[in-house]
């Protein structure tokens, strides 16, 4: 699969925009415009920076700011269509006063065109939207060709971390990524796939999940 086939005609089902922006939310797309990446930053971006984590679908941001926050030497691309959801990780951008992230502002699978191959060292995908029903299955992000192009763009031994608490979408993860011969799952114990690892933090679908008496699982696939 071209990389020019798979983004040329891709659609977004999600959504754009929610609820109006309070001030303050206009205010931290204001104020917070430099952060958004624009295509003509991106060879800049690569050039620059060592280590990149790409968290794709961010929301509330809980896990990017924080990890921003704490690896102040790793560099973090935030991907997210989401007005609302990019309006509030701004602003906390601004309180926080990151100089190591940098956003987004869209559907992901049309900035992977423009990342050199190798060149990111993590990704993480958190709770994804998992379009439950068969006719929506084509809807969900993660497809052979999507597993095709991430493989590209990512370092050897890079690692993508998946979670859900979704059984349709743990199973259809595993199905995905086992069929692929690049990647392994990264395994021992149940412990594994059970727990948050380390290096994530709890992000709202997490909590939300957990309210629910749902169990989130947790992948993380190599590439080798
Ligand atoms: C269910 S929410 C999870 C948000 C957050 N990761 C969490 O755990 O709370 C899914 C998020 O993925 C975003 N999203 C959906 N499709 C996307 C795509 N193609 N590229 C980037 N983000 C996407 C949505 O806008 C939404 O913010």
């Amino acid at each position: 699969m071209n990389i020019n086939n798979f983004t040329e005609n891709l659609q977004f089902y999600g959504r754009r925009k929610g609820r109006k922006l309070s001030n303050s939310g206009q205010s931290a797309i204001r104020d917070g415009k430099d952060y958004l990446i624009k295509e003509e930053d991106i060879p800049n971006i690569f050039l620059n920076q060592k280590y990149i984590v790409l968290e794709i679908g961010f929301g509330d941001g809980e896990n990017l700011i924080n990890s921003a926050k704490i690896n102040p030497n790793f560099f973090y691309i935030g991907a997210d269509p989401f007005l609302n959801a990019i309006a509030k990780c701004l602003g906390k951008i601004l309180q926080y006063k990151l100089k190591n992230i940098a956003i987004w502002p869209d559907d992901v699978r049309k900035i992977l065109k423009f990342i050199p191959n190798n060149s990111i060292s993590e990704i993480k995908l958190l709770f994804p939207d998992p379009w439950p029903k068969k006719k929506h299955k084509n809807r969900r992000l993660i497809q052979n060709e999507f597993i095709k192009i991430i493989n590209s763009v990512m370092k050897y031994n890079g690692t993508i971390t998946i979670a859900t608490d979704h059984d349709l979408l743990k199973k259809w993860v595993l199905e995905k990524f086992q069929s692929h011969i690049d990647f392994e799952w990264v395994v021992e114990t149940s412990k594994d796939w059970r727990l948050r690892p380390n290096d994530c933090f709890q992000t709202k679908y997490e909590l939300k999940s957990i309210n629910q008496q749902r169990k989130p699982s947790w992948f993380i696939f190599k590439k080798q």
